[in-house]
């Protein structure tokens, strides 16, 4: 079992850079002025297609081990940027309006990049699956004395409290096969814990939903206990 954990680590691994190579020239391509209506909708196919691939890539490097998590200092809004970028032709296809309310002095945070990108788009993807008839998506970012906050807010269909028990659970999906593995808030979850972070849930059904994920802020206690 081990050894095909990290043959699917290794493929997962190399083909994390070609994937890469594809979605960002199909995202340069739709850029070009008075693309045919057929290939504009191609090319948004290849992009949509590569960024869902990319996910389930990324959550295997997570499950296996693969990605040794880094500690560097990370600044939460450009992420949160870099990451909206990726979604913006999937929220204007689906009616979704982005507001980003960040606060620019934000201070920096310890983290592993890669992984909270993971968990930025992790969060992303749910709350436009939740919203297939547009919406509104809230990216939000502040911080206090002791810790550094970002919110994720929809405008979509809620969940029931039950659903609302379970989502942190490994494989609870109520999605159809094809559009989720459940594994998505499992892995926001483990890589929220490991940075001594902690994330809640609000959600009303046909209201919408409220992720709030908070990151201790001093860096000492982060620093003393990675060595770094
Ligand atoms: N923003 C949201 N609005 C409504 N329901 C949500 C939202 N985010 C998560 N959920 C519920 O939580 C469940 C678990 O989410 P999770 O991201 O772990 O898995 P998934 O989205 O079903 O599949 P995967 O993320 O692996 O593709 C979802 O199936 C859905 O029922
Ligand atoms: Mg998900």
């Amino acid at each position: 079992m081990a050894a095909i954990g990290q043959l699917a680590a290794g493929v997962a691994h190399e083909l994390n850079e070609p994937l890469n190579t594809i979605l960002g020239f199909a995202q340069l391509a739709q850029k070009t002025p008075d693309l045919p209506l057929q290939t504009k909708s191609d090319l948004e196919k290849i992009a949509d297609a590569s960024l869902h691939a990319r996910n389930i890539i990324r959550e295997l490097l997570i499950f296996a081990r693969q990605g040794k998590p880094g500690r560097t200092p990370v600044n939460l809004n450009q992420i949160i940027m870099n990451e909206l970028k990726l979604f913006e032709t999937m929220c204007a296809k689906s009616g979704v309006e982005l507001k980003r309310v960040v606060d620019s002095e934000l201070p920096e945070i310890l983290a592993d990049k890669s992984q909270l990108r993971q968990v930025i788009s992790n969060l992303i993807v749910n709350a436009l699956q939740a919203m297939p008839d547009g919406g509104t998506l809230t990216l939000q970012t502040s911080f206090d004395a002791s810790s550094v906050k970002f919110v994720v807010e929809d405008t979509g269909i809620g969940m029931s409290d039950e659903v609302k028990e379970n989502i942190f659970l490994p494989f609870y999906t109520t999605k159809d096969v094809d559009q989720g593995t459940g594994l998505g808030l499992s892995v926001v979850h483990g890589i929220i814990a490991s940075h001594k972070g902690e994330i809640f849930v609000k959600s009303e059904k046909d209201k919408g939903t409220h992720f709030t994920v908070t990151f201790p802020r001093q860096q000492e206690t982060v620093s003393k206990e990675y060595g770094i």
